[in-house]
């Protein structure tokens, strides 16, 4: 069963999601590289409504002017013929041996100028193929020995480029905003900003975090156990969640990026469930592009590459369906009652309260019955098998 896509759903694809020839660090390339314009038909007729790109994945590392703006015209042409839109634009600071130290926070302070000036130079690209989201990974920034970064320095240098990026931007008065993704590791041993909390808190740093948000990537949690539905909630929460990078990931290992929910699915449920039909309770909710970064797999040819597009959607797709299902069941309403999910909505002092009321408030602490209050069943267990018929559409 595949299901049909709508560009209401705003998919969107990385031109270097399906674009990847299979190269990897052990073997080359098992497919030969497409053609950005047929990759824009493509997508549009399988029903995404956006496509994004580093610079290099379109435009050459040492592309000279003409090249470039001949690049440009016939995919912008693709674009206005399919209406595919550029929702998100990223600057690849990784490929090029200029930046095996980094950029933004390399030792080498003329390649940090370079770094900046190529950034700048994406950011009016951006602008121009009016993108909103400006996504910043920094793979390279971090280390493989502890002793060859001043970690603090780096911090510096880190909030320096973001906050130059920012700031040149509201000067331009371009309608764009940062989302920093984080990664534990790979391709460096440490990447500085491992995690949503750690990007999270760099912004709180910054004088323009205003326009800086997060991108978290389902892999790049999962790479570190961590919780990817918790991650997206908190930036949710933090009203930062600006973008996502859907994808696959099986238990701690190198970065998969696998289809969404190839990997771990009852976590994909969750994170549809969140994504698509909110907090229980209410709170902020995100109307971003369903952004994949994936790798369709080495070992398959283009029509693997097609497929495994249209089953990021369709698998996304039927997600959502199921989480909508699992919502409007009454007997789930009901067990997600018992649970006391709901509950958790209210305010822990009473409206008015005071911490001094609280403290006079003998029922509260005085004469409450820990030992009857542990007796209670949360019943999670209940709620959870529901979710489970739920996603096998058992119910
Ligand atoms: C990775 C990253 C990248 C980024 C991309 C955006 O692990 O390779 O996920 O794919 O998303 O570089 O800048
Ligand atoms: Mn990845
Ligand atoms: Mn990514």
């Amino acid at each position: 069963m595949t299901v049909q896509p709508t560009r209401d759903e705003k998919f969107s694809f990385g031109l270097w999601t399906v674009g990847w020839t299979g190269q990897d660090p052990f073997g080359e390339a098992t497919r030969k590289p497409v053609d950005p314009v047929e990759a824009v038909h493509r997508l549009s007729d399988m029903g995404a409504y956006g496509i994004t790109f580093h610079d290099n994945d379109l435009i050459p590392f040492d592309a000279d002017a003409s090249e470039r703006t001949l690049i440009l015209k016939n995919f912008k042409a693709a674009l206005e013929e399919t209406s595919l839109t550029v929702p998100m634009i990223t600057t690849n600071l990784f490929t090029h041996p200029v930046f095996k130290d980094g950029g933004f926070t390399s030792n080498d302070r003329s390649v940090r100028r370079f770094a900046l000036r190529k950034v700048l130079a994406n950011v009016d690209l951006a602008a121009e193929m009016d993108a909103r989201t400006f996504v910043m990974w920094g793979g390279r920034e971090g280390s493989e020995y502890d002793g060859s970064k001043d970690l603090s320095a780096a911090f510096d240098r880190m909030k320096e480029g973001i906050d130059t990026v920012a700031g040149y931007i509201k000067d331009k008065g371009y309608d764009l905003r940062i989302a920093i993704e984080p990664k534990p590791n790979e391709p460096r041993g440490d990447i500085l900003l491992p995690t949503v909390g750690s990007a999270l808190a760099l912004i709180n740093q910054l004088d323009h975090g205003d326009i800086v948000g997060v991108n978290p990537e389902t892999g790049h949690e999962q790479m570190a156990g961590l919780n990817f539905t918790h991650s997206i909630a908190q930036a949710l929460w933090s009203g930062k969640l600006f973008h996502i990078d859907l994808n696959g990931q099986r238990s701690i290992k190198y970065d998969q990026d696998l289809v969404f929910g190839h990997g771990d699915l009852t976590s994909a449920f969750f994170t549809v469930d969140l994504i698509e039909n909110g907090f229980p309770g209410g709170g902020p909710s995100y109307d971003g592009p369903r952004h994949f970064d994936y790798k369709p797999s080495r070992t398959d040819g283009y029509d693997g590459v097609w497929a495994s597009a249209e089953a990021n959607m369709s698998m996304y797709l039927m997600l959502k369906e199921r989480a909508q299902a699992f919502r409007a069941d009454a007997e789930v309403q009901s067990a997600m009652k018992d649970s006391g999910v709901l509950n958790l909505s209210e305010s822990t002092l009473g409206a008015g309260e005071t911490t001094e009321d609280l403290l006079r408030d003998e029922a509260s602490f005085e004469s409450f019955d820990a030992d009857a209050a542990a007796q209670r069943s949360f019943a999670f267990v209940r709620l959870n098998q529901l979710a489970m018929e739920h996603l096998l559409n058992a119910r």
